[in-house]
């Protein structure tokens, strides 16, 4: 088995084949200047394959592994096994207008055509429970990072009430509460655009308090940096936020930050100055287990 690396995701990947006892090769990138991909693969690779790369930046990303795959297919793989700790396109699962692609399905079915093996983390999934409803494989794994999420936590904090900010973020802080034994609330959320949410914190007593807001994602950042307002009205005494996935797309950190969060607590799934939570040894178990 090898692991198959990208150039931005190569000290993750080096991780992953330490704690596997496996090689590691190079994916060559190459962007043209109109935004095409050129990918080049080793050319001698071995029966059995782990791609390893997160699908932030989804549209480029995808693209790329499509070529990735099929060329593999080409050299004679037979195995693909894709290990992808943050995985795109899960939160559109239901057509909201006439017309809508369900991208969840859509993009779910590419990749189970694509690969044998895929093995995520946190995936936003709302109307469904398990991965293979998304995506139709037989090992199509979802991990959690509730367990490492919590040990971070706990290292960090004797007490502090966990605040979901949604009911969907309900699944990932109960999970953490229980797994440490802190106290959890969750507020509501009502989206009205891209950048324009209003939360409404639970009726709960926040004052003189340390509260983590926990979320699997943060993409603009503005439902953080609206829960964290709300918050320090409310007169909780620290705020910080532990956050599955960093997409922190154009000023979110700078807005977070700016708010008057204390520290941001970020796994790796994706390359940030936040991911101090590292996921090799989680990720190792899972490729281990299907091997
Ligand atoms: C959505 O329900 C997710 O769990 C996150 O709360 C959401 O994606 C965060 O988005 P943003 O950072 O753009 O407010």
């Amino acid at each position: 088995m090898l692991i198959l690396a990208f150039p931005d995701y190569l000290e993750q990947a080096q991780r992953l084949a330490n704690q596997l006892n496996v090689p590691i090769a190079q994916t060559f990138l190459h962007r043209f200047p109109d935004g095409e991909s050129l990918v080049r693969l080793p050319p001698a690779l071995p029966r059995h394959i782990v791609i390893f790369r997160s699908l932030d930046h989804p549209n480029d990303k995808l693209i790329e592994l499509l070529l990735c795959a099929k060329t593999a297919r080409k050299l004679g793989v037979q195995r693909i096994t894709l290990v992808v700790p943050y995985l795109c396109y899960m939160r559109q699962d239901i057509a909201n207008n006439p017309g809508e692609a369900v991208s969840q399905r859509i993009i779910g079915q590419l990749l189970a055509d694509l690969f044998d093996d895929v093995i995520t983390v946190d995936p936003h999934l709302h109307r469904i429970s398990r991965l293979d409803q998304a995506i139709p494989l037989q090992n199509a794994i979802s991990l959690s990072a509730s367990g490492i999420i919590g040990s971070y936590l706990k290292s960090q904090l004797d007490h502090a009430v966990l605040l979901g900010p949604d009911s969907e973020s309900e699944q990932w802080v109960a999970n953490i509460a229980a797994e440490i034994g802190f106290e959890y609330g969750i507020a509501k959320k009502i989206r009205h655009g891209d950048r324009d949410v209003k939360i409404t914190l639970p009726n709960r007593n926040f004052s003189g308090h340390p509260v983590v807001i926990i979320d699997d994602m943060a993409s603009t950042g503005r439902t953080l940096t609206q829960t964290i307002h709300l918050l320090r009205k409310a007169g909780a005494t620290e705020i910080y936020a532990a956050i599955t996935h960093p997409l922190f797309c154009d000023d979110a950190e700078t807005a977070i930050r700016s708010a008057g969060v204390k520290d941001i607590w970020c796994t790796d799934s994706i390359r940030h100055s936040t991911s101090c939570i590292k996921l090799d040894a989680l990720l190792a178990t899972a490729v281990k287990s299907i091997l």
